[in-house]
This record gives structure tokens, sequence and C-alpha cells, in this order.
């Protein structure tokens, strides 16, 4: 039997060659495309309506936030999610192993959709529904694409396909769902059936999850790579009230410059932790013992690469804040009778993704040792994103005012230009930060990578409440050029950066 350095063990590829497979793949990658497939699919549909049904008035449904205050709101709910994924990594690596951390996840999960599928809850229930769903995907997501990561045997080239097919199920659950949660939400006239509609999903992910895990993913993510010894209780124990005890002083702090504790302040509060904790990581990994040499050399050359990811996000997240508010509010939504749902937008991300990884794959394949660089590549990703943001001025500009409804064709293109830009980062990003993160830090890996996202909706849930459609030929303007002009910045730095990623391409 043979292991990797994180000790797992693996089928040997003769007995997997003589199973059934899923496309040339191990079975277990059916189960895990499934499951995450129904996972994101809850998430995302459930995200497609939630900033109208915070901003809505009471009177047609919704909670009567203001606009500001919605958005901030998606930022900061995004980045938690993408930073509880640290807890997650943890939990897995020390106390229950991958496999079960997933399946606790995913109850968390559902119960979080299903507190805001119940009518009447208010504001109380969102919040609620929001601590849930942050604790259950931070204990499932990064887990779930650890193990597509154990099922193949050290060495089998399998794996970056095997990742691919995986992308593409989370993106197709992210596609398929805004359509049918905002059907049966508009249909039953109440945002809460369409929040029930992601509590099934989440619910056939862990029924597809449990029933067919133990069949096809066998032993792959049930050990606990690095068992928590009991002499490390109390400093444990310490860690955690520790932590707590911060982010309770964070926040008294910031209660008293802002002068009262309000959503602001824990919104702020958010925003402060997006940067902290990634700050903290990196700090942690820089100045630890098992951090080679050479390691330290490659992790100085991925701080820049990171940052540039977190602009990258900044933006294609807005696809859900910013972009659905322009979508509700400046877009004329007829097409002839028929007439589209602002939710609709969000299928737009997905499918391009769809459409466009196949495409990019080639060319990668195609081009070979000629393709570009990861900090190049990065560059471009970034440029495109930044390109998306400034054709998003020009509704405004030709009609020379904010208020005309404009053609959604707008919005088709910068979701276009934007996942264009996604190319460049997505897949690039995880497999650049398995590069060049400290061996030790392998585990962490998944969640190190989920952290840029995290940053970037923790700043946007400061700028995005600039937003509004008087702002909005500045607003996406400024942001648009602030990228580009860091995208060029990293272009002409990146030959530079490469002598630092020490023989990593
Ligand atoms: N959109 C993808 C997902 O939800 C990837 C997000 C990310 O890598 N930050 O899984
Ligand atoms: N593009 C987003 C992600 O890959 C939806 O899942």
């Amino acid at each position: 039997m043979k292991r990797d350095e994180r000790g797992r063990i693996f089928l040997s590829t003769e007995n997997a060659s003589k199973e059934k497979t899923f496309f040339g793949h191990p079975r277990g990658l059916a189960t895990l495309f499934n499951t995450e497939f129904w996972e994101r699919f809850s998430y995302y549909g459930m995200r497609a309506i939630l900033i109208y049904y915070m901003y809505d008035s009471v009177a047609k449904g919704g909670l009567g936030f203001d606009q500001a205050t919605a958005t901030a709101i998606m930022s900061i709910y995004g980045s938690l999610v993408f930073m509880s994924g640290v807890i997650g990594g943890w939990f897995a690596d020390r106390v229950l192993g991958p496999r079960q951390t997933i399946f606790y996840g995913g109850v968390l999960i559902m119960i979080g959709h299903i507190v805001l599928a119940l009518p009447n809850g208010g504001a109380t229930a969102l919040f609620v529904s929001m601590a849930f769903i942050i604790l259950g995907t931070g204990l499932l997501k990064p887990n779930v694409s650890n193990v597509v990561g154990d099922l193949y045997p050290v060495g089998d080239n399998r794996r970056d396909a095997g990742f691919s097919i995986f992308y593409m199920g989370i993106n197709l659950g992210a596609f398929i769902a805004p359509f049918i949660v905002s059907a049966v939400s508009d249909k039953a006239g109440s945002f809460h059936a369409g929040f029930s509609v992601a509590a099934v999903g989440m619910a056939v992910a862990l029924i597809v999850y449990v029933l067919t895990g133990k069949r096809y993913l066998k032993e792959a993510g049930k050990k606990v790579p690095n068992p928590l010894q009991k002499s490390e209780t109390i400093s444990l124990i310490l860690k955690i009230v520790g932590i707590i005890v911060g982010i309770g002083i964070l926040i008294a702090i910031l209660t008293m410059i802002t002068g009262s504790l309000t959503i602001n302040t824990i919104i702020l509060a958010v925003t402060v932790m997006g940067v902290g904790v990634p700050l903290a990581y990196f700090i942690m990994m820089m100045t630890s013992k098992k951090t080679e040499a050479d390691e330290k050399s490659r992790l100085t050359a991925y701080i820049p690469l990171f940052l540039i990811a977190v602009l990258f996000w900044m933006i294609e997240e807005q696809g859900s804040s910013t972009l659905a508010i322009f979508a509700a509010e400046r877009t004329d939504l007829s097409i002839g009778s028929f007439q589209l749902n602002p939710a609709n937008f969000q299928s737009l991300n997905p499918v391009f993704v769809i459409i466009l990884s196949p495409v990019f794959a080639w060319i990668w394949t195609k081009l070979g040792d000629r393709q570009p660089s990861t900090p190049r590549k990065f560059a471009l990703g970034l440029f495109f994103a930044g390109l998306s943001f400034v054709i998003m001025m020009f509704p405004g500009i030709i009609h020379g005012n904010t208020t005309t409804l404009v053609s959604p064709l707008w919005l088709v293109l910068s979701f276009f230009i934007c996942i264009f830009g996604e190319m460049f980062i997505s897949p690039v990003g995880l497999s650049a930060t398995t590069k060049l993160a400290p061996k030790a830090f392998a585990s962490q890996t998944m969640s190190l990578w989920f952290l840029s996202d995290a940053m970037g909706q923790a700043f946007n849930a400061q700028a995005t409440q600039f937003f509004s459609a008087d702002t909005e030929i500045a607003y996406f303007g400024i942001t648009g050029f602030v990228a580009i002009a860091f995208a060029i910045g990293l272009f002409i730095l990146a030959p530079f950066l490469k002598k630092y990623m020490k023989g990593v391409h």
C-alpha cells in the first residue's frame, strides 16, 4: 500500500482500474460531485434571492433593510462562509477527519436553510440561519475538496482532471438553483418558499453523501491526519477562549469608536477579521520552525498573488451584491411579454464557467510550456475583472442618466468578461497555493486559498456601501480602473516574482 506525505493510504491503481468508474474516475468522485452540486445549489440558490429579501419592503415580504446595509450583509456573510473554512480544515485535520466533518457540516447547513424557510422569522431568523450556514459550510466545503484529492493514488495524473469535473459540479448547482429558487418564490409569492427549495437541496446533498459515500468513498478521508493529543487540551481551551475574548474586545473597541453597537459595528468587525485572519495565517507560516528557507521565499512570492486574488474576488463576488441591485433596479427585465426575474442573472457566472472551463483547459494543454506564468495569469485575470466593471460605466454614460432602464445585455457582457478573468485565477490559484504554501501546512491549502475570497468580501462589506444609482458611474469606474492598474503592475513585476518562486512556474 502506498502512503503520501499526509499518511493517506490508497487503493492500488491496479485494483482501482478493475472497478466501475465515473467518467474514467474513481466512483467516489460521483458521490463528491453530487454532494457538492446540491450543497452549492442550496448556497447559491439562497444567495440569488437573499439580497432582495433583505431590502424589499416588509409589505413585499422583505425585511426592509436599506440597500447599503443589505449589500454589506451579503459581503460579510460571504466573507465569513469562506473564513470558517479555517475551522473546518483544522477540525478535520485534528478531530474528526474530513469524512465525518463533512457530514456534520451538511447537517448544520440544512438547519440553517430550514430556519430561513420558516415564515415570520424576520431578521433574527436570518442571523441565526447565517450562523448555521457559516459554520456548516466551513466544515463541509474545504473538506469535500480535500477528499477529492484523496481519491487518487499518489502520482495519479487524473487528479487535475478530477478537480475540473468537480468544479463543473459546483457550477452546475450554482447555475440551476437561481431559476428554481426564484420561480418557486415568485409562484408562492414568498421568499421563504424559495429558501425552502434550498433546504431541500441540502437535504438531497446529505442523503446522497450518506447513501453512496459508504460504498464509493471507502476509506478516503476517514483518517484523522494529525489527531489532537490529550496533553493539548488545556492549551486548546485557552486558545478558543482567547479567540472569543479577542473578538469580544474587537467589537467593544469598534463600539467605542463608532459610538454605539449597531449592525454596522458588526460589519466593521468582520472587515477587520477578514484582514486579520489571513494576516495571522501568513505570520504563522512565515515564523514557523516547520517552514524551510526555500519555502519562505515561495511564501514571499505567494503574498502578492494572494492580494491580487483578493482584488479579483472583490469584483467577482459583487455579482451577487451590487450587480444584483443593478439587475433589479436599473435593467429592463421585460422581453416581449416575458418578465425576467433579476435573480436569473446569478446563473450567468456559473454558466460562463461551464462554457469556458473546457476551452481554457484545451488552451493550456495546447500551449504547454509556452503558457503564461502563474503571476502573468493572475495579472490577466484581474485585468478582465477590472474591465468587467469599467464597461458597467457605459449604460449610465450612454443614456446620460442613471434612471433609464437599460438592456440586460450589459450585465451579460460584464459577467462574461469577469468569468473570462476567473478562468485565469480560480483553477490556477488553488494549484499555485498547493505549490507555494509550505508542506507542513498542506492540509490547510484549501482553507488558505478560500481566505483570499474571504478578504475580498470583507473589503466589499465597506466598499459596496458607496454603491447606488447616483454613484454608479464613478463606483464602477474607480473600482475597475484600480483593478486594472494593479493588474498592469503585477504583469510588469511578474518576472521579478518568479525569482522568489524557486522553480515553481
Ligand atoms: N465559486 C466557487 C465556489 O463557490 C469558487 C469560489 C472560490 O474559490 N473562492 O466553490
Ligand atoms: N463561479 C462560482 C464558483 O465557481 C459560482 O462556484
